[in-house]
């Protein structure tokens, strides 16, 4: 079964969408859209909700991006468990997945706050584990400049280890709650974890109990070699990001033959790139409104996108002239960074031209069409091993959204690749994947056996 993602972006998923006339209007920490669109998902049976996530402030360095309120900048949003702890109460099924970052956060912390929200949610609790993406980040937290790659990976690759070590500290039966007895715990029902590493000492145990779905489900998005070894080893699922079906194929088959060596299947981790969808009643229709926001462009936006995306400013050079030289590797730069550049330099393409490829979907593949196109391509890239699903990104909300669920998703589910109904309450069993055994306590062992 294919697995599928929205990202709720209230602006939505184009630079410009918000502005698109069918777009909600004021939509800046608007709670009740975000309620909103986790309904419309769960209508249609959605696996989950992603969001993204940093801690800054961006782009104020490039005046018409930082006015322009575009979707990739963050301010305005909500801190994102709490956000998703707030619709975990109006939703009985979707899964509720966030981001946090293992650069500037503290294991015990995103240990505990994933733990309750799958307690909260009833198991339905995802953590994106990023190293962070985003240079100023850094400054926010006690550094004086951007952390590299190899530092970020040496933490995050401790960080994971102690997240999980936590979330096994009970065992599932270690809260007896026996009014009769006077018995609240089990004391020889839990594990002190004792972690002394290079970057962290962590007593433990959690002072959460076991979760819903034994522990929430982890994701990664990382595309450097360490990020894909590191999610080969510890991703329930990998976040993919592309241009093309041939690349998702290449990274497919990549992430899945790297598991074996710490003892996986392939089965166990689930890639699912990202993809923007434009879809219409018709083909005109979805054309239509992939120009409306094409024209809503500006060449100073368009140039500033880029400019921050490639980290240079390129505000100097002609808008129809080839994109200067640019760093191959700099501290702290992205995947989408690297994408671009490649596609300027494979394709020649001018700073115009690139920057017309990478706004409408921030340089991940645009799916558009009528709903039989759209779920072609879609089952052409499922059964092709591009991916084992797909994290959708929606141009204008709430039409976007409300048109994939009413369009696209029935097409899929009459081909008999998308759920008609929710199957189990868990994340976890949308996603196909197995629960984790404790290794602290395997299921009817006591402390003694263990
Ligand atoms: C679909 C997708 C979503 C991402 N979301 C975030 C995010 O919310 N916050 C963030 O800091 N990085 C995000 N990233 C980037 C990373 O996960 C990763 O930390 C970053 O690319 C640096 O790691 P790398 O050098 O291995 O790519 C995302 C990447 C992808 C492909």
């Amino acid at each position: 079964m294919m697995n599928l993602f929205t990202i709720p972006n209230m602006v939505g998923g184009h630079l410009v969408g918000w502005r698109h006339p069918d777009a909600w209007p004021e939509p800046v920490m608007n709670l009740a859209y975000n309620i909103e669109t986790a309904r419309i998902a769960e209508r249609g049976k959605l696996d989950g909700l992603f969001l993204a996530d940093g801690n800054a402030v961006r782009d104020m360095d490039k005046p018409a991006l930082f006015a322009a309120n575009y979707p990739s900048s963050r301010p305005g949003v909500f801190d994102p468990v709490v956000l998703l702890t707030a619709l975990a109460g109006v939703t009985s099924r979707i899964g509720l997945v966030s981001t946090a970052t293992t650069t500037f956060d503290q294991p015990y912390f995103v240990a505990r706050r994933f733990a309750s929200l799958d307690h909260v949610s009833g198991g339905r609790a995802g953590w994106n584990m990023v190293t962070n993406s985003f240079a100023g980040d850094a400054l926010n937290f006690n550094h004086a400049e951007p952390v590299g790659r190899e530092d970020r990976y040496a933490r995050a690759e401790e960080f994971v280890g102690v997240v999980k070590g936590l979330w096994d500290s009970w065992a599932e039966d270690a809260f007896v709650q026996d009014k009769a007895s006077g018995r609240f715990l089990d004391p020889a029902r839990v594990h002190v974890l004792n972690h002394q590493g290079a970057h962290f000492r962590v007593q433990g145990p959690l002072n959460v109990p076991r979760t819903p779905q034994g522990r929430p489900v982890v994701f990664m998005a990382g595309q450097s070699e360490p990020g894909k070894e590191l999610a080969a080893r510890e991703a329930d699922a990998m976040f993919g990001a592309g241009s093309t079906r041939e690349q998702f194929q290449r990274d497919y088959a990549d992430i899945k033959g790297r598991m074996a060596k710490y003892g996986r299947a392939p089965e166990e981790l689930r890639f699912i790139p990202g993809v923007s969808v434009f879809v219409g009643r018709t083909a005109a229709e979805a054309d239509e409104l992939y120009e409306e926001l094409a024209a809503l462009i500006t060449p100073a936006l368009g140039v500033h996108y880029l400019s921050k995306i490639v980290t240079r400013d390129l505000s100097g050079y002609p808008v129809d002239g080839p994109l200067p030289e640019v760093a191959a590797e700099v501290i702290g730069g992205s995947s989408t960074r690297t994408l671009a550049i490649e596609m300027a330099r494979q394709e020649n393409l001018t700073i115009r031209q690139l920057y017309e490829r990478m706004v409408p979907a921030f340089g991940s593949p645009v799916i558009k069409g009528d709903p039989v196109q759209v779920a072609d391509i879609m089952e052409d890239w499922y059964r092709g091993q591009a991916c084992d699903g797909f994290m959708v990104s929606i141009p204008v909300m709430p039409r976007g959204l409300t048109d994939f669920v009413d369009l696209v998703v029935p097409e899929l589910q009459r081909r008999g690749l998308f759920r008609r109904d929710y199957q189990g309450t868990t994340l976890r069993e949308h996603m196909g994947l197995a629960r984790p055994r404790n290794r602290f306590f395997p299921t009817g062992a006591s402390l003694a056996a263990d």
